[in-house]
Order: C-alpha cells, then structure tokens, then sequence
C-alpha cells in the first residue's frame, strides 16, 4: 500500500497521482489533505511517515508546493528516508543507493507528466544493499545520537 499526502498547494497533484497509481493498479491510502483549503503540510507529511515507518505503507509520496517542507517533516519521523526530487535519475537512486521510502513531490516545480515519471522510476527501483547497507545503518546510528559507525 502507498500512503499519499499532501498540503493544500500539492492537492491537485496528489489527486492526479492517485487516481494514476491506482489505474496502474497500485493500493493507496490518502492521508489528506482532501481540499485545497490553506493548510501545514507537517501534518499531512507525519501522517504518511508514521504509516511507512510503522509498516502500515509500504511507502508513502507527498505533495507540497516545493516538495522540500513535506521531506523535512517526514525526515524528522525515525525509519523515514525521505527523498525531495525533480528528476527520475534522482528518485531512482534514492532507491537503488539509499532505500528512501517516501518521495516528496513540488507541484510548483514539477508538471505532472514529469511527476509521474518520476514516480514510476521510483517505484520501479530496488535497493541494491551491499556497500549502501551500512551508510543506511548509519541513519539509524545519527537517529539514536550517535556519531555513523559508532558501536
Ligand atoms: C505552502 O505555501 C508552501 O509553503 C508549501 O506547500 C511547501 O512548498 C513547503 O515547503
């Protein structure tokens, strides 16, 4: 399942992209907004993050104006590996090197034509492991206070 969310500026985006996601035959849950009624995006973003990081998701894609308010807020939640990106090279290295599991999306920077791609690449991507499994235990090393590779 793919958490959606977003604030009032990524809604139309988010409403394209699941309607998108699930005529490509993807399961989603829309944690909000559901207007374009002014809103802060914090909420939405821990919304999503709270669902992949407590497995409920398998990951989540957020929509605001620029992608960057909804990617901090969902960095803050610990597991969350969130990725803000304008290009399919981008998203699909965040997968393949750093196992992000949300994308957050600017509906003022991208179109939808290049959000859906990004998407697809995104979604399509592994993570590969191997020398990357560390740097990624690493998050989890800076997320409990201690310096990466500490023991
Ligand atoms: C809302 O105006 C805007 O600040 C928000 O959508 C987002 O771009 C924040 O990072």
């Amino acid at each position: 399942m793919i958490a959606l969310g977003s604030d009032h500026a990524g809604f139309a985006l988010k409403e394209t992209l699941k309607a998108y996601l699930k005529e490509k035959g993807f399961e989603t849950y829309d944690y909000g907004t559901y207007d374009e009624n002014r809103c802060d995006y914090p909420v939405y973003s821990y919304r999503v993050a709270k669902a992949v990081a407590e497995g409920k998701a398998d990951k989540g894609i957020l929509v605001c104006g620029t992608g960057v308010g909804s990617s901090i807020a969902a960095n803050k939640v610990n597991g969350i590996r969130c990725v803000c990106c304008s290009d399919p090279y981008s998203a699909e290295l965040s997968r393949r090197h750093n196992d992000s599991n949300v994308l957050a999306l600017g509906s003022r920077v991208i179109g939808e034509e290049l959000a859906k791609m990004i998407v697809d690449m995104w979604l399509a991507a592994e993570f590969e492991g191997g020398r990357h499994a560390g740097r990624i235990a690493m998050f989890v090393d800076i997320e409990n206070g201690c310096e990466p590779g500490e023991k």
